[in-house]
């Protein structure tokens, strides 16, 4: 039986890796839907691109929906500098034609766990929080019927990647990673410890652009436009890829090493506010509230991510 599984999403084009992997991968996993979040760009673009990427895998049978359109208490923010203005930018695809969900994203979320099996479905998060929390805000008990959320966010020897502190997901809304956190419902955490050690090469980008289908293509120009920014900041031999070790560890766990850690976030210090604090050495009694994935097998990675996409139309 397939994995059931809900995006959490802001597109982003390594969320778009991310997606575009689970698609080609329908024995494994269950796309129930995909709910947008504004994050890298605002909720209009996140929403276009999420239904762009679901029409370029060829999958219209995937409801999208609109999410929050904002932090929960604080200023938006934008990752435009990485991602370009309309979030996805790099390949030219068309304008979506599939229509959006009239129902609310966080209506969605409630909704589908309300209705499930408790613990049958796994919450796979690529972007801030914001949907998440909102949910939970609204209906704690029935969030809490998710079996897990598998997510892409935070750092700990990384530290930060918006602020010298803190990582983009969690900087955009503090306060809605505090609520989830701090919820009870496992988390697994892949975060820039592990992004920053599966770099987008130019051999691994070659070998996107040769898989021979339009989804290669499109991921390789998303990723060499996406990677422009961090080549630049950091001078490694590729860009870090974020979102899809969320996607690569439900297909295959055993890429990665993890271990229990306790994860509290900052949401007071102006300093280090969204700064996820982990306690890696297990130096307190604070609850272990989070696996956290802190090694990698890289050329395992995009072996997998080369033969998931090969897949796609
Ligand atoms: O810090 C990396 C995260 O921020 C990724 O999810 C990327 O898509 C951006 O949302
Ligand atoms: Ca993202």
């Amino acid at each position: 039986m397939p994995r059931k599984i809900i995006f959490d999403t802001d597109p982003g084009q390594d969320d778009a890796v991310a997606i575009l992997t689970a698609l080609a991968s329908p024995d494994e996993l269950e796309v129930l839907g995909i709910v947008a979040v504004a994050g890298n760009v605002g909720l209009d673009l996140t929403t276009r691109n999420a239904l762009q990427v679901v029409e370029l895998a060829g999958r219209p049978d995937v409801p999208v929906f609109a999410g929050c359109d904002r932090p929960t208490k604080r200023r938006s923010i934008t990752g435009a500098h990485v991602h370009g203005e309309g979030g996805l930018n790099g390949p030219d695809l068309p304008p979506p034609t599939m229509r959006l969900q009239q129902k609310h994203g966080v209506d969605f979320l409630i909704d589908t766990l309300a209705a499930a099996e408790p613990g049958s479905i796994t919450l796979c998060t690529l972007g801030p929080l914001t949907n998440v929390a909102t949910a939970l805000a609204r209906a704690p008990d029935i969030v809490r019927r998710a079996g897990s959320i598998v997510m892409m966010a935070g750092a700990y020897f990384e530290v930060g990647n918006i602020t010298p502190a803190a990582e983009f997901n969690i900087y955009f809304d503090p306060e809605a990673a505090d609520l989830v956190f701090r919820s009870g419902i496992p988390i697994v955490m892949h975060s820039l410890d592990v992004s920053h050690r599966i770099l987008t090469t130019p051999e691994r980008l070659t070998r996107f652009a040769g898989l021979g289908n339009r989804c290669g293509k499109a991921v390789a120009e998303m990723l060499n436009f996406s990677q422009t920014f961090d080549l630049a900041k950091y001078e490694w031999e590729g860009a870090p890829l974020h979102d899809p070790c969320v996607t690569a560890w439900l297909l295959q766990p055993d890429l990665f090493g993890s271990r229990d850690v306790n994860v509290t976030i900052e949401t007071n210090s102006d300093l280090t506010l969204g700064m996820t604090v982990v306690d890696f050495w297990q130096i307190t009694d604070r609850p272990r509230n989070v696996t956290f994935s802190h090694a990698v097998n890289a050329e395992g990675f995009y072996d997998l991510l080369a033969e998931k996409l090969s897949r796609l139309p």
